[in-house]
């Protein structure tokens, strides 16, 4: 028995030994020289060989969603690859469903660029830029999350879409009393939510989950310090159709891109009905409260209509209470026709979708985003 043991132990040192070895000889002794990548059959971009994929795009400028910083679990990172990538590698497989890889679909931060490649991208992603930001307002909104308000650098201007994203770079930082350090650069996604017409700023309602991001934004980052930030993307915007409401719907930190869409609602003087349903636990978790009384204000016919799932009789609370499903079974009717706009966890979304299918709503007028 322990002869078998030791036979095992020893084989799997060698293979690891073996894999690592082959790790540093491709990445310090394999020459690839030059390589092209021809993008969408139109656009063409010499680089070294050698590095991945996804480096190579950012290194020509070209900027594909990262929020793992190329470590493949994400799954953000996806572009089709018409040849010159070799086979679909096993950290890819988990984040590739079966008609994306009979597309040709892979995950760029895994992709190594070793020969020509043809791939193919969403032609907007040419619009994405990085920008040097400098972080001019932090203000809490609850105790858990920040309000953040960057301006661009001089003489620059950004253009997105009402509830898309961007990527903020977390440089390595130290760590504090009550948090620990990073050593590691790393992009995460989140949510606009000013207004597309301030194109000199960009504001982020930003959670604490203590993750690497989440400590820098909360615990590390001040006021008049400079961010990489880069954006926009996201296929999860406002769209002008002709349905008669709109419904927002969203918890937490999915208020941002709400808020962006109320502040395009507003600017453009779009006169359609509008509610917007946010689900909290406590009265403490409500957060631009004053704000969106001035929308109810502004807007042709907008109510902020909170529900919360935690309340005590302490808490006087007069509005609705329970989960923000309920708040679909209680105000969405079968005679309206709606839009949605979701934003939240997956399980959140989930319910939301199929409650919203069962009262009607078509699924291609339920736009989400998922965090
Ligand atoms: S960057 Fe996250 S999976 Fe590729």
């Amino acid at each position: 028995m322990d002869k078998i043991i030791i036979s095992t132990l020893v084989v799997t040192a060698i293979s690891g030994v073996i894999a690592i070895l082959l790790t540093l000889a491709d990445k310090y002794i394999a020459d690839y020289g030059e390589v092209k990548i021809t993008i969408n059959d139109e656009k063409e971009y010499v680089v070294e060989g050698g590095d991945s994929l996804l480096s190579s795009l950012v290194s020509q400028k070209i900027f594909i969603p990262s929020a793992c910083g190329g470590k493949g679990s994400c799954g953000y990172c996806k572009v089709k690859v018409m040849d010159g990538a070799g086979p679909v590698l096993a950290t890819e497989k988990p984040w590739l469903s079966p008609e994306e890889l009979g597309d040709n679909v892979r995950l760029s931060c895994q992709v190594k660029v070793k020969s020509d490649m043809h791939i193919q991208i969403p032609e907007e992603l040419f619009n994405v830029k990085e920008y040097e930001m400098t972080l001019v307002e932090k203000i809490p909104m609850t105790d858990k999350i920040v309000k953040l308000r960057f301006e661009l650098p001089e003489g620059e201007t950004i253009n997105f879409k009402p509830g898309q994203f961007m990527q903020i770079k977390t440089e390595a930082y130290s760590g504090g009393d009550d948090f620990d350090g990073c050593d590691e650069e790393v992009f995460r996604a989140y949510s606009v939510a000013s207004s597309i017409k301030d194109t000199k700023h960009v504001e982020f309602l930003i959670g604490y989950t203590m993750g690497i991001c989440s400590t820098y934004v909360h615990k590390v980052l001040n006021v008049g310090d400079k961010v990489l930030i880069n954006g926009p993307y996201g296929d999860f915007y406002y769209h002008d159709d002709d349905s008669e409401e709109i419904l927002l719907i969203a918890a937490g930190t999915g208020f941002a891109p709400i808020r962006s869409i109320l502040n395009h609602m507003r600017d453009n003087d779009i006169k359609k009905k509008a509610r917007f349903y946010f689900g909290a636990r406590t009265p403490e978790d409500l957060f631009l409260v004053d704000e969106m009384k001035q929308f109810e204000e502004d807007l042709y016919d907008f109510k902020f209509m909170p529900t919360l799932s935690r309340t005590t009789p302490e808490d006087n609370w007069e509005g609705d209470t329970g989960r923000v499903n309920n708040s679909i079974d209680k105000y969405v009717n079968e005679d309206t026709t709606y839009t949605a706009y979701l934003c939240g966890s997956p399980k959140m979304i989930e319910g939301i979708v199929k409650s919203l299918c069962e009262k009607k709503v078509p699924e291609d007028r339920i736009f989400y985003d998922e965090f």
